[in-house]
């Protein structure tokens, strides 16, 4: 039996109704990640911020509460937007916040087209001591995708 945390940051709101759901279907918590800045209400704007961001390699502060008991939690499913091909800084914010050593991480995101591939490939590098699966694109998903995704 797993402990399961979907933990999930979303810019417009994709996402977040994507790890809503996987959340009733797991009956799992989520935790939300927030960052102290608000990103412009634009695209393009948004786009200008995080490429900013992506070049200076700028870790947006959080501002989310501390996850309790994160050491109960074998499995995070991490969930977010696809930015520039990758996760957002804001997700790299988290994943040096905790530590994942003997977890599991399965990545997801939304995207406008693009793969999770490059994400998951990040995620690895940043979290050396867990076991980060492939990623899955899923700006739709179902219960059979989800278990799919999720068979041992
Ligand atoms: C700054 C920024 C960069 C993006 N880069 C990509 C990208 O490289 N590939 C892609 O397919 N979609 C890209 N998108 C589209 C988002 O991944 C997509 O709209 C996502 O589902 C939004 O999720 P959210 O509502 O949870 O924020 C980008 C969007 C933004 C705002």
């Amino acid at each position: 039996m797993h402990n399961t945390l979907i933990v999930y940051f979303s810019k417009s709101g994709r996402t977040k109704k994507i790890a809503e759901q996987i959340s009733q279907e797991l009956a799992a918590s989520t935790h939300e990640i927030l960052t102290e800045k608000k990103y412009p209400k634009t695209y393009i704007m948004t786009i200008l911020e995080s490429r900013k961001e992506f070049k200076n390699n700028e870790k947006p502060a959080l501002i989310d509460a501390p996850i309790e008991n994160f050491a109960s939690y074998d499995r995070i499913l991490l969930g977010f937007p696809v930015w520039f091909w990758t996760c957002p800084m804001a997700v790299v914010s988290f994943l040096e916040k905790y530590d994942f050593t003997g977890k599991e991480i399965f990545p997801f995101c939304t995207s406008g087209g693009s793969s999770c591939d490059k994400a998951a490939a990040k995620i690895r590098e940043l979290c050396p001591t867990a076991k980060v699966h492939d990623g899955i694109k899923a700006n739709s998903i179902d219960k059979s995708k989800i278990s799919e995704w999720l068979k041992d």
